[in-house]
């Protein structure tokens, strides 16, 4: 089978963290989140993948060419010379989407759940319609498009981002699609849920799987929060692949890379990854934190609730809760202590 990854523009709430690279080069868990979705895509069996960017596709190219000779899969990145929204990009990458007679899956770059790819194919396929929309529930539905179905799954209204409460189960940003659809849509801006969805319901072909599991949209979510529900399921998951640390000094749900250096007598977890190549200095304590590839901390530092970007360099004594320090950023001041209010 083939899919199509949609990547916009680098995320708002990235920001800070996000000015080195691309938003789906940016690490969530200790690797991409591109890398989260193709790896799950690969494993179901996908080998051509087209990822649609309105922007540095000849960097994500690079990048990812190693992986894709390591995984066996193609890799196609499509770039829109304006941004087409949701539905615009599946136009522009028509000749790849129907070269069989196959359906495609679609994802929202910004998704992470257990990736039921199989189960959603057989779902799919029963159903006979053009389309399967994967669905989950959330206690705060109008950021989201919303989903009405019936008891077989079939959808019977779709609606984007409602001001008033319809219902608590919303589209997950994983779908399935015939080719058919492709004929639904032109090679213009465009919106999957407001323009293509709503049509598809009312002409009975769309339905909803449900998802079972842990679902994050860390675009919209705390990338903290995020981190700490994702590495939970993961540890309850048993055929999880994430190698989480236990020994001493480290504490509950720990991820940490393979080459980071840790000096002795350090504390540790819960709920805390640790990227490539980082340092970490002797007596350091890290508490539910994000620690981003090649930064360096400094000895006898304290983080609590923090979030700390690529290639940041904090001193040693520094004391820091609920604080964000952006990419690249250096806190030299011995005995700093900063406590900032949001992670967004
Ligand atoms: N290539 C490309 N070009 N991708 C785009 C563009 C574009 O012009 N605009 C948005 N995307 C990508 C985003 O990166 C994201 O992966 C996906 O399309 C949807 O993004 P948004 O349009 O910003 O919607 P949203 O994140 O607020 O809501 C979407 O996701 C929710 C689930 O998290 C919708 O699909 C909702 O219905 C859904 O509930």
């Amino acid at each position: 089978m083939k899919a199509l990854i949609m990547v916009d523009r680098d995320a708002s709430w990235l920001r800070p963290l996000n000015n080195v690279f691309p938003q789906p080069l940016l690490e969530f868990a200790n690797k991409s989140m591109l890398e989260h979705q193709l790896d799950a895509l690969v494993d179901a069996g996908v080998r051509q993948v087209v990822i649609a960017v309105p922007y540095r596709a000849e960097e994500m190219e690079q990048e990812f060419k190693p992986y894709a000779e390591r995984k066996g899969v193609k890799l196609i990145f499509s770039q829109e010379t304006e941004p087409l929204g949701t539905a615009g990009p599946m136009a522009l990458a028509r000749k790849y989407l129907e070269s069989d007679s196959e359906p495609f899956f679609v994802l929202n770059s910004d998704i992470l759940c257990d990736f039921p790819f199989k189960d959603m194919v057989a779902f799919h396929k029963n159903h006979g319609g053009e389309g399967t929309i994967a669905v989950t529930k959330v206690e705060e539905p109008s950021k989201y498009g919303v989903v009405i179905y019936d008891q077989k799954g079939k959808v019977e209204s779709f609606m984007e981002k409602p001001e008033e409460f319809v219902s608590n189960k919303i589209n997950a940003g994983l779908y399935i699609l015939n080719s058919k659809v492709l004929d639904r849509i032109e090679i213009l801006p465009a919106s999957m849920e407001k323009e293509i969805f709503p049509m598809m319901a009312s002409s009975q072909q769309l339905y909803a799987y449900e998802l079972k599991g842990y679902w994050i949209d860390i675009g919209k979510q705390d990338i903290l929060t995020g981190t700490c529900l994702y590495l939970q399921a993961e540890r309850q998951n048993s055929e999880t692949k994430l190698k989480f640390r236990s020994e001493v000094g480290i504490v509950g749900n720990v991820l940490i890379d393979e080459s980071v250096k840790i000096g002795s007598n350090c504390h540790v977890g819960p709920s805390v990854t640790i990227g490539k190549d980082v340092i970490i200095g002797d007596n350091v304590c890290i508490k539910r934190c994000v620690i981003l590839r090649g930064s360096k901390i400094g000895s006898n530092t304290w983080l609590e609730d923090c979030i700390v970007g690529v290639y940041c360099k904090i001193g040693q004594m520094v004391r820091m809760e609920k604080s964000v320090v952006p990419s690249q950023n250096i806190i030299t001041d011995n005995g700093v202590y900063v406590i900032l209010s949001s992670h967004k």
